[in-house]
């Protein structure tokens, strides 16, 4: 996806290809994701997990769930990037106070990884169903939320090459959530299983940190972004990086090797520019740059706690 041409600002996204819209259903209600809609139960083949790092939205309570094709795997022969097979669907919806807003799709609708397209659906005032809304929407439903347009999807998940952020080795590790990594062992999802599953580096305090890094900056802040996007909106220069695996001591974390020094200083969070832009909010400033208008306190503060202790 390409930011548009007729501005350099780096914020403007262009909308996916309108004929790849098009072939979304207008209902939510005929996607996939029900059976019946009416007393939300959930359709065949879709199935709920949870990430064991999450995204901040402004305090929105989530769900998630995913469907592969019948009998089909996942290839994960590159661990990190794990390739899911033509015509998987994720969903993930968000409640504000206990009521529904909206629920997104993505779906993966060729075989390769960047034929991943997304769309949100805003539930109606009396909850019975939810309609395509390319555009997005402001303050839906008589709360703060905001929807993205189809047009910015792409601006957090085009920043991996398998365009997933929240269903990984790293987001299904532990034993949180209902699918985990040895959960889909289990289930034989997996073309490539990992033995042994290595648990991810670090104390309590530097994982909660680093777990939320990646879950909230890694999608734009990291070193492996898809070279075939350089136009993507949102897309940072790839000084430092806050990705997080289960690949050796806490130390040769990418957030360690590039972050630290830069900008995180050690002992000194409120001397971080790290911490200075997850404080801030406004037009064009303050991090992340997009989904979020209320500073994430409890963020910041496991953040802050790591930095002081480094
Ligand atoms: C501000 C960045 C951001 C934007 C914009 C965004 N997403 Fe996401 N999305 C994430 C992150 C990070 C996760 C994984 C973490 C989580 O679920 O808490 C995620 C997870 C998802 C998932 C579950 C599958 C996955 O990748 O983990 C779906 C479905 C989804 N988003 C759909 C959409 C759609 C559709 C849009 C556009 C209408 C959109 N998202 C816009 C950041 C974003
Ligand atoms: C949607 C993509 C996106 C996400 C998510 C994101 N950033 Fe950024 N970030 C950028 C872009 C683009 C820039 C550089 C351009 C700018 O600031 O105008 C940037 C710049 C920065 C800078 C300033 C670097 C400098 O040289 O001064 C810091 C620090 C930073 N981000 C930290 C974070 C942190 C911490 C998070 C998560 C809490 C985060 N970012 C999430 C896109 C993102």
């Amino acid at each position: 996806m390409n930011c548009a041409k007729i501005t350099d600002d780096f914020r403007v996204c262009s909308p996916p290809p309108g004929a790849a819209l098009d072939s979304f259903p207008s209902l939510l209600s005929e996607t996939g994701l029900y059976t019946d809609i009416s007393t939300h139960n959930i359709g065949p083949g879709v199935e709920a997990y949870t990430p064991r790092f999450q995204l901040w939205s402004d305090g929105a309570q989530k769900s998630r769930w995913i469907m592969l094709p019948a009998g089909q795997k996942i290839d994960t022969q590159d661990s990190e990037v794990w390739s899911f097979p033509m015509g998987t669907r994720f969903w993930k919806e968000f409640r504000v106070d206990g009521r529904r807003v909206e629920t997104r799709l993505l779906r993966k609708t060729a075989g390769d990884d960047r034929s991943w397209i997304g769309v949100s659906y805003i539930w109606n005032d009396d909850g019975t169903d939810a309609y395509k809304a390319e555009w997005g929407g402001i303050n839906v439903n008589g709360t703060q939320h905001n929807v993205p347009a189809a047009a910015e999807c792409m601006g957090c998940h085009g920043g991996r090459q398998n365009r997933i952020l929240g269903f990984s080795a790293t987001q299904l590790s532990g034993d949180a959530g209902e699918i985990t990594v040895a959960e889909a062992i289990e289930r034989e999802w997996l073309s490539h299983p990992p033995t042994p599953l290595l648990p991810l580096p670090g104390n309590e305090i530097e994982l909660a940190a680093l777990g939320y890094l990646h879950a909230n900056c890694s999608h734009c802040h990291n070193s492996d972004r898809p070279n075939d996007d350089k136009q993507r909106c949102f897309n940072p220069k790839k000084d430092f990086s806050f990705l997080l695996t289960s690949e050796g001591h806490v130390d040769e974390t990418e957030t360690y090797q590039t972050a630290i020094g830069k900008v995180i200083e050690r002992g000194d969070a409120s001397g971080s520019r790290v911490i200075r832009e997850m404080e801030k909010r406004g037009y064009h400033q303050g991090m992340p740059p997009l989904g979020t208008e209320t500073v994430d306190r409890q963020g910041v503060e496991t953040v802050g706690r790591w930095i002081d202790a480094l």
